[in-house]
């Protein structure tokens, strides 16, 4: 069970608690074609039976051991062109959130968050354009919380990293309330390069040398930027080009 959030001003006002879903998105999707999900909704979940992740996989997590939820929004002022800017606000949010534990974050281009090179929290966000400008955005989030072994490398939980099982309820206010501060820095035309700039701050790999795979071949490179269509800016060494790169065209691979 999850409680309504207070003192916030958009994000977390009507609270959707099911113990089991096929997932928080499709729900929160459902709602939206229904008529009846107002900006801010929240769809939580203690288990999904489907849960999904970014390019088709899969997310999975165990039961009641981890947030999953999913946001409405509807960021009627932000352009389609500059949609990836609540894929940035969103990975700023979580940052932020688990930033109060933890001075070893960092954001994943485009949205995954690292703690000591380990991912605790992924987001499927799922756009609806109608015309030219997004309708509703349904934003899909994962953190592990108390879960403490994954059976796949490179995968951790807030557990692990401060060495305590956490309490849900409480990592959820905070999760919801730095949403909610993000998202109105979002919908405040003179805060887009503050995005921007704090975004690129905590990226991995921004001003700093690290592998990527790259047509079969392994290259090391620095990230120099990221477009505002969302593609990562990345300079390959030896080179003195930019090249710009969608989420199918290039991969991370880890220093060793
Ligand atoms: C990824 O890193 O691949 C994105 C994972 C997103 C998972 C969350 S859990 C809540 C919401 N419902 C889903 O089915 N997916 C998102």
């Amino acid at each position: 069970m999850y409680n309504t959030i207070h003192n916030t001003l958009i994000i977390g006002k009507k609270i959707i608690y099911l113990p089991t879903c096929h997932s928080t998105n499709d729900i929160a999707a459902e709602l939206v074609h229904s008529g009846i999900g107002e900006e801010g909704t929240v769809v939580i979940a203690d288990n999904q039976t489907g849960g999904r992740g970014q390019r088709g996989t899969v997310w999975q997590s165990e039961s009641r051991q981890n947030l999953m939820f999913s946001v409405i929004l509807r960021p009627v002022s932000i352009a389609i062109e500059q949609q990836f800017l609540i894929s940035q606000v969103v990975a700023l949010a979580i940052y932020d959130m688990l930033r109060e534990h933890t001075d070893q974050v960092k954001i994943k281009w485009p949205n995954d968050i690292y703690v000591s090179e380990k991912k605790l929290s992924g987001t499927l966000i799922e756009n609806s354009i109608q015309g030219a400008s997004i309708s509703h955005s349904i934003v899909g989030i994962g953190i592990n919380i108390n879960q403490l072994t994954f059976g796949i490398d490179r995968i951790s939980s807030l557990a692990n990293v401060t060495g305590n099982q956490m309490s849900l309820q409480e990592e959820f206010e905070k999760i919801i309330r730095c949403l909610d501060v993000r998202y109105q820095q979002l919908l405040r035309s003179n805060q887009l390069t503050k995005i921007r700039e704090d975004y690129l701050s905590h990226l991995y790999g921004y001003q700093s040398s690290v592998l990527f795979r790259y047509q079969d071949k392994i290259i090391s490179g620095i990230v120099t930027g990221v477009a505002e269509s969302g593609q990562i800016l990345v300079q390959f060494s030896g080179e003195t080009e930019i090249r710009s790169f969608g989420l199918k065209e290039i991969e991370w691979v880890w220093n060793a």
